[in-house]
């Protein structure tokens, strides 16, 4: 009997303490630092805890970045890769894939389009190639760009990996924002969705992207959320790393399975479209609690799963959206996953309907501003 209260007394001390030390979610919400098991529970948070989560990410993004959200004009210039990525419906392997390069004038046309509109930047994004003939194409257009909007517009490029002079030239010729995607941050999940070879590594990804900042570039990068093969930990791990490299600008959104990819054939391993989508929010507004300063894109993939998840983002978390502007006869041919939204819509129709869902997300447009993460003027500043 003595035994049996000595153990209860015991352990009634214990359950106390442990008690003490376990934070609250409200209490987690409000510190300045976040631990890894911090963000795991901020990741899984349901019911009432979402929903502080949410508006604790709401208010920081409105009192550190302002209500404004900037547009993006995005070109999607070519489909042409030289990449294999498992899970990318414009993989080089995939024959089923239409290749296209839009003409020069298509795309200053569009940019045109953006500038006359008051868009304030556009990203050149395209498959991955490292030719000189692309690489000449780019720096071209990069100065037509500068000419036809007299200096205004910012341009942000999205073609891959390149090598210091390449990455050096084109800054110089105007691109001042690139974005490369880490994907996962976890080397061996890298390995799982790429093909293991050395055009696919991991290392070279992670220099790419300190090349960038080196050329000084404000960088961006992200990763995709619901991948087979990924965990809490995994995601949590790559907020984490985010921060760890001092990013400026941030792209993630949920992985959409692609028939036609080598990874479709683990979707048994994924969760439901829904899950990934509320994961995705989580993990945008977990983030800005996070880096507070940093400029977030609503991923067009939110889109494809619901069609009002841009202006979610923006609700608890995102400042930045991409309108695409590429010319309405190739976006077919750019599905890098399932349902990508907005196919049969031309820029004119993007623009007035993006606006209305802006405001009822109870934002506002920064017509004509480049909106530079504000992370990026004060890295400067160090
Ligand atoms: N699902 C979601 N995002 C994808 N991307 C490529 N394929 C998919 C997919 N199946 C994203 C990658 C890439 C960006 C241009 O598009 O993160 O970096
Ligand atoms: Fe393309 Fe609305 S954003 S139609």
């Amino acid at each position: 009997m003595r035994q049996v209260g000595l153990l209860l007394g015991v352990f009634g001390k214990s359950q106390n303490d442990y008690l003490r030390s376990v934070k609250s979610f409200e209490e987690i919400l409000k510190q300045g630092e976040f631990s890894q098991p911090d963000l795991v529970r901020m990741l899984k948070a349901e019911g009432a805890d979402r929903t502080a989560l949410f508006s604790a990410a709401a208010a920081r993004k409105e009192a550190v970045v302002g209500k404004k959200v900037y547009f993006r004009g995005l070109v999607e210039f070519s489909n042409v890769c030289s990449k294999d990525c498992l899970y990318c419906g414009i993989r080089q392997s995939n024959s089923k894939v239409v290749r296209y390069e839009a003409a020069d004038e298509d795309i200053l046309a569009a940019c045109r389009f953006a500038w006359e509109n008051r868009f304030g930047s556009v990203v050149l994004q395209s498959g991955e190639l490292s030719s000189s003939t692309f690489i000449n194409r780019v720096d071209q257009l990069l100065r037509q760009i500068k000419a036809l909007s007299k200096g205004e517009l910012g341009i942000t490029l999205s073609c891959g990996e390149q090598s210091r002079e390449t990455y050096q030239r084109w800054f110089n010729s105007g691109a001042h924002r690139y974005l490369l995607r880490i994907e996962s941050s976890n080397p061996e999940l890298y390995g799982k969705i790429h093909p293991n070879n050395a055009h696919h590594s991991f290392e070279k990804r992670l220099e790419c992207l300190q090349l960038l900042k080196e050329c000084g570039y404000q960088v961006g990068t992200g990763v995709m959320i619901g991948l087979p093969f990924q965990t809490m930990d995994d995601l949590a791990n790559d907020l984490l790393f985010l921060k760890q490299i001092d990013i400026d600008m941030v792209g993630m959104g949920p992985y959409i399975e692609h028939e036609d990819t080598p990874l479709y054939a683990y979707r048994h391993l994924i969760t439901s479209k829904q899950e990934r989508f509320d994961l995705a929010l989580r993990m945008v507004a977990a983030l800005r609690l996070l880096m507070p300063d940093i400029n977030i894109a609503a991923a067009t993939a939110l889109q494809a799963i619901d069609p009002a998840g841009r202006e979610k983002a923006v609700k608890i978390g995102a400042n930045i959206i991409m309108p695409n502007l590429t010319p309405s006869a190739f976006r077919k041919d750019y599905q890098l996953y399932e349902d990508k939204p907005c196919l049969d819509e031309d820029a004119d129709q993007c623009r007035n309907c993006l606006e209305a869902r802006i405001e009822l997300a109870g934002s506002e447009i920064g017509y004509g501003e480049w909106g530079d993460s504000n992370h990026f003027s004060r890295r400067q500043q160090r």
